[in-house]
C-alpha cells in the first residue's frame, strides 16, 4: 500500500488535507495523526472492520483495547452507558487534554474495539489537527500510539514513518508531539475512580481534584506472577529500545561514577554503551553514546525527548543502555513508569 504523507500546519490544519483524512476515516482506512501526548493510529472506532486493520497494521495482540477519540463532550451519549460525577468533574477540570477515562461502553461500541471488554476507554484530545480531523470525518476515532507493538511511542512524523510507511492509509506529519508521554488513564467504573496508567495529569492533580484517588498496582511497579493489570496493554514490555536497558536509583553524581565505570568496562570488550544523562551530567561522561533527555530542572523536558531517545538508541545500534533516573513526583511518576518499563525492571541502586 502506498501511504500519503502530508505536512499539516499544526496551528491551521489545511481544510483539504483533513477533508482527506476524513474521507478515509469514513470509508474504513487508516490515518496516522499528532496528538498532544504522542502520535495515534486511527481508525472509525464503530466500525469492526477498522479496528481490525489497527490491530493487524501495529501487529498488536487483538485483546489488547483501543482508545476512542472524540472532538465534542456531546458524542459521548451513545458512546457510554453512564458517566459518574468522578468523570464529569475530570472532564470538566482536563478536557480536552491528555487524559483518558474507562467508562461502561454501549452496545454501539464493536467488541473489537475494546478488546472483548464491556467498557471503553474515551479521550478528548487537545491537539487542534486531532481535534479538527475528528470533526472532519465525523465519527469517533479509535486511535492507539502509532508504534508498531512493542516499540517506543512516535512523538515524531519520522517515527511513525519508520513503524507504519506502507502498512496504513495515510499519515499527518504536524510536528513533535508536546508532552512526549501517552494519557493518564483513569477507570471511572471504580469507586474511587483508580490510575491505571500514569501520565502528565498526576496522582497529584488528581488527589487535588477529587479528594481520593486509587492506583493499580500495574501504574506503579511489576506485576508479581499471577497479577493482572487493568489495563491489558500494561502487561506487555511496551517501549521497550532493542537493547537491554539498566536504570540507576541513587544520589546523581554517584549514578554518574558508577555509570562511568560500567561503561568503561564494557567498552574494553568491545560494546556499544547508550547512557542516558541529563542537561545537568552530559558533560561528566567521558565514554559512550551520551544522549541528554532533558534537564532535571524541568521534567516536562524529560517527558518530551524520552522515546525519541530510546528510538535513536536502537537506529544506532547499541548493545547496553544505562539509565539515571528521575524523583517520582508530578510527571516524574509517569517518566519513571516509562524507564521502567523500558528496561524491564532492571534497577540497581546506587
Ligand atoms: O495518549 C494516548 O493515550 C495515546 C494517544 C494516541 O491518544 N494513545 C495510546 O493508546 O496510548 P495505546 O493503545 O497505546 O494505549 C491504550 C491503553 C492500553 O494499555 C490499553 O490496555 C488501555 O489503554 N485500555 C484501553 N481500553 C481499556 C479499557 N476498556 N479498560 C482498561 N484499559 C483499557
Ligand atoms: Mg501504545
Amino acid at each position: 500500500m502506498d501511504t500519503i504523507i502530508k505536512k499539516v500546519n499544526p496551528d491551521a490544519p489545511e481544510e483539504a488535507i483533513l477533508e482527506e483524512a476524513g474521507r478515509i476515516l469514513r470509508e474504513g482506512g487508516l490515518v496516522a495523526f499528532p496528538t498532544e501526548t504522542v502520535y495515534g493510529l486511527g481508525g472509525n472506532a464503530l466500525d469492526p472492520g477498522a479496528s481490525r486493520k489497527i490491530y493487524a497494521a501495529k501487529g498488536r495482540p487483538s485483546d489488547n483495547p483501543l482508545i476512542v477519540h472524540i472532538a465534542d463532550r456531546s458524542e459521548l451519549f451513545g458512546l457510554v452507558e453512564e458517566v459518574p460525577a468522578a468523570a464529569e468533574r475530570l472532564m470538566d477540570a482536563f478536557w480536552p487534554g491528555p487524559m483518558t477515562l474507562i467508562l461502561k461502553k454501549t452496545p454501539r461500541i464493536p467488541k473489537e474495539t475494546t478488546g472483548g471488554l464491556d467498557t471503553v476507554a474515551v479521550r478528548m484530545p487537545s491537539n487542534r489537527i486531532a481535534a479538527a480531523l475528528i470533526r472532519t470525518a465525523g465519527v469517533p476515532v479509535a486511535a492507539p500510539s502509532g508504534n508498531l507493538s512493542g516499540r517506543p511511542s512516535p512523538t515524531k512524523a519520522e517515527h511513525v514513518i519508520e513503524d507504519m510507511d506502507g502498512r496504513i492509509d495515510m499519515i499527518l506529519d504536524g510536528g513533535q508531539a508536546g508532552i512526549g508521554l501517552e494519557s493518564t488513564i483513569i477507570d471511572c467504573t471504580e469507586e474511587p475512580p483508580t490510575i491505571l496508567r500514569p501520565g502528565f495529569i498526576s496522582r497529584e492533580m488528581l488527589e487535588f481534584l477529587l479528594g481520593r484517588i486509587g492506583e493499580d498496582r500495574a501504574s506503579t511497579g511489576p506485576m508479581a506472577e499471577g497479577e493482572h493489570p487493568k489495563a491489558p496493554g500494561m502487561k506487555y514490555r511496551h517501549y521497550a529500545p532493542k537493547a537491554p536497558m539498566t536504570l540507576f536509583e541513587g544520589e546523581t553524581a554517584a549514578v554518574v561514577r558508577r555509570i562511568c565505570g560500567q561503561a568503561e568496562a564494557d567498552i574494553k570488550e568491545g560494546k556499544k554503551v547508550g547512557i542516558i544523562g541529563t542537561d545537568e551530567t552530559a558533560g561528566s561522561y567521558r565514554q559512550g553514546e551520551v544522549r541528554s533527555i532533558g534537564s532535571r530542572q524541568r521534567a516536562d523536558t524529560i517527558a518530551h525527548n524520552l522515546f525519541a531517545v530510546l528510538r535513536e538508541f536502537d537506529d544506532m545500534g547499541v548493545d547496553v543502555i544505562y539509565s539515571e533516573s528521575f524523583s517520582g513526583e508530578g510527571i516524574g511518576q509517569a517518566i519513571m513508569n516509562r524507564l521502567m518499563k523500558a528496561a524491564g525492571y532492571h534497577m540497581e541502586r546506587v
